[in-house]
């Protein structure tokens, strides 16, 4: 494995029980979790990074999915964790695929949320380039203001996200661009992911389609596909409910119960 230089990631956790990690999209941070964590904390170990570049935690370049991973594993190391329960949403999930091919031994089981494993098209990869660098010349609201209303299926939603996403700054939001730009493909590596795994998605979620999630869920071992019904890219906002049971589930089946 090669050596990366581990990001200084912000995180803090909430309750006591077995370790679970919730890892935010782009370009939230780690309270877009709050309302599922609070339903989760009287059974879990609830860890909540901000990953580089987003809420606290500052851009360390190079900023790839590899390195944010190790930069999970760094916050586990921290804590005296061996093994965790890592759940992720949209970016999120993509970080939380690249942990299980980088640490699997520490992983107990695994929430994919809103995600996919397919890399960029060429297409999509040059748009996201030229996107990276249009937000560095001229600031985080265009970002802020066009993913308001794609993040979540609920209108009423959209003005605290784009207060949510104006505190993330151009500098970061850049790096992830870039570092969603070049991650792997992650589809041939699913089948060798052994842990109990959660797929979820939101039936309208306009941002990655049913679809990934049920592809995902066909190729992963043990996995549990979700779906929700008038949700859209956001289930820990708009289905803080179902999304906690959905979680507990995982957990259950982690330890084996
Ligand atoms: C996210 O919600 O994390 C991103 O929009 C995912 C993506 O653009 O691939």
């Amino acid at each position: 494995m090669e050596e990366l230089k581990i990001p200084r990631i912000h995180y803090l956790t909430r309750g006591q029980g077995t370790p679970l990690m919730l890892v935010h999209g782009f370009p939230l941070n780690h309270t877009i979790w709050n309302e599922t964590a609070a339903l989760l904390e009287d059974q879990a170990q609830v860890i909540l990074p901000d990953l580089p570049g987003h809420g606290q935690s500052p851009v360390v370049e190079p900023v790839t999915m590899d390195s944010m991973a190790d930069g999970l594993a760094a916050i586990l190391d921290a804590l005296g964790i061996e093994k965790v329960v890592l759940a992720g949403q949209s970016m999120g999930g993509y970080v939380c695929l690249a942990f299980a091919r980088r640490h699997p031994q520490r992983l107990a089981g695994l929430g994919l949320v809103c995600t996919q494993a397919a890399a960029d098209s060429p297409e999509k990869r040059q748009a996201r380039l030229a996107q990276a660098e249009q937000t560095l010349a001229e600031g985080n609201q265009r970002v802020a203001e066009s993913m308001s209303t794609l993040l979540t299926n609920r209108p009423e939603m959209a003005a605290g996200l784009k207060h949510l996403m104006s505190s993330t700054p151009a500098a970061g939001m850049a790096a992830a661009m870039r570092a969603m730009a070049e991650r792997a493909e992650m589809g041939d590596f699913l089948p060798q992911i052994s842990v109990p795994a959660l797929v979820m998605a939101g039936l309208a979620d306009v941002i990655i389609p049913v679809e990934r999630a049920r592809e995902m869920a066909a190729s992963l071992p043990d996995a549990r596909l979700v779906e929700l019904e008038g949700v859209g890219h956001s289930p820990m906002m708009e289905a803080p409910q179902a999304t906690a049971e959905a979680l507990l589930g995982l957990l259950k089946r982690a330890q084996g119960a």
